[in-house]
């Protein structure tokens, strides 16, 4: 049995009686909103912002919306179990922190603040290439904290072969392979702004400490920031991959690998039939193809067609413990969770993060006991009804 996570909801109300204010929303779906109250105008769009319209992001909550959780009565659960085991890595609760770049444009303790409210609760850390905290740091700020590593693919077999090696040494566990940013899409709120946040030097720690890509350089990036920057940009986008190369992966990482960005059944079938271990349905939370499907709507068909193969993970548009319910309901076995708490390292660093993981945490397991399961592995298609 875990913790009971509902128990946030007590340190709120009671404090003497009197309650205890939390230090700001609850509501996961008004951060944005309060967000753009705190941060500058280019970080706060980098974050909110989609591709295009927007039109993917909105269809992200729409898809939610349109399944509903049909509650049970009289059916014990007072005590919850919401632990689980992804890819060995054992969870409190089917949620991960989305691998998320540039966080030192929200705060500047950045990555290492995140990476150390996922350890204090358990929750696994997923580091982004594009992190402004180089990877050996992260690792010290997570301490015994599970982490896994997100790969966008350097288009120099060298210098991917180094960083999968320094995430190795540095004990993040799994790799996730992102499929679907292998350039920026056209984000309207970035370029009305000429806003692109690499460019002013933010989120290349990874690359410019690696010392495979340093020696690929002229002038040191201490010499030549502007350099080194443009050719570790130009070296992590612009240039799609193909299936085949996968293999490339296996021979560096020897650990599970996920692949992030599937949304098509076939896509999903071979990842099943490359070896990969695990996918994540996803659509980068609206940001990459504008016009394309809400991604919780990819998610029930790719479950019944490879769920018994690999662990199907789920992100794109989570705000609400109803909603991490609904995508383990339909096949996910856990998910990541993306914007909300950004938002939160907006609001308060560390103790922010929590805030915002605390909440969902809360949220999730009261929503799941009153609903009438007494633990996730109870969920399935059964607990909710299509509307
Ligand atoms: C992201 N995401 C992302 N994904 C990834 O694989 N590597 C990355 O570096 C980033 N960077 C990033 C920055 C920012 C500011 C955002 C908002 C998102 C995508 C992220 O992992 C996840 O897929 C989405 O955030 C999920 O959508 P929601 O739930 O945030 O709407």
């Amino acid at each position: 049995m875990t913790q009971p996570f509902g128990s946030y909801q007590n340190e709120i109300y009671l404090q003497g009686y009197g309650g205890k204010l939390p230090p700001f929303t609850t509501d996961a779906t008004k951060l944005e909103a309060s967000a753009e109250k705190i941060l500058e105008p280019g970080p706060f769009s980098y974050v909110a912002g989609a591709a295009g319209s927007g039109a993917t992001a909105r269809a992200n909550r729409e898809a939610f919306d349109r399944w509903r959780i049909v509650p049970r009565m009289l059916t014990d659960a007072t005590q919850r179990d919401l632990s689980t085991t992804v890819l060995g890595t054992r969870l409190p609760a089917p949620v991960l922190l989305a691998p998320v770049g540039v966080q030192s444009i929200v705060h500047a303790d950045a990555e290492s603040a995140t990476a150390r409210a996922a350890a204090s609760l358990g929750l696994p850390f997923v580091l982004s290439t594009a992190s402004s905290t180089t990877i050996e740091d992260v690792a010290t700020a997570s301490g015994d904290g599970p982490r896994w590593f997100q790969l966008y693919w350097p288009d120099d077999p060298d210098v991917c072969a180094s960083i999968l090696a320094r995430a190795k040494k540095a004990g993040f566990t799994t790799l996730v392979l992102t499929l679907d940013t292998w350039t920026l899409a056209w984000r309207p709120a970035d370029l009305d702004q000429a806003y692109l946040p690499f460019l002013q030097g933010e989120g290349v720690a990874i690359g410019l400490s690696d010392p495979v890509f340093r020696a690929r350089l002229e002038k040191t990036p201490e010499e030549d920031r502007p350099s080194a920057i443009l050719r570790w940009v130009l070296m992590v986008t612009g240039t799609d991959k193909s299936w085949d190369r996968l293999s490339f992966l296996r021979e560096h990482w020897d650990g599970p690998i996920v692949l992030k960005g599937i949304q098509h059944v076939d896509d999903a079938r071979r990842a099943a039939d490359a070896g990969m271990d695990g996918i994540v349905v996803s659509n980068h939370g609206g940001r990459q193809v504008d016009g394309a499907i809400g991604a919780l709507e990819a998610l029930p068909g790719i479950a019944s067609a490879v769920g018994d193969q690999l662990d199907v993970l789920f992100d794109s548009g989570v705000r609400t413990g109803a909603d991490v319910i609904k995508a383990l309901a339909l096949g996910a076995k856990a998910v990541l969770l993306g914007r909300p708490w950004v938002y939160g390292l907006a609001h308060g660093g560390e103790a922010g993060v929590v805030h915002v993981l605390r909440s969902l945490l809360a949220d999730l397991d009261l929503t799941l006991g009153l609903s009438g399961h007494r633990s996730i592995a109870e969920l399935s298609p059964r607990s909710l009804q299509r509307s």
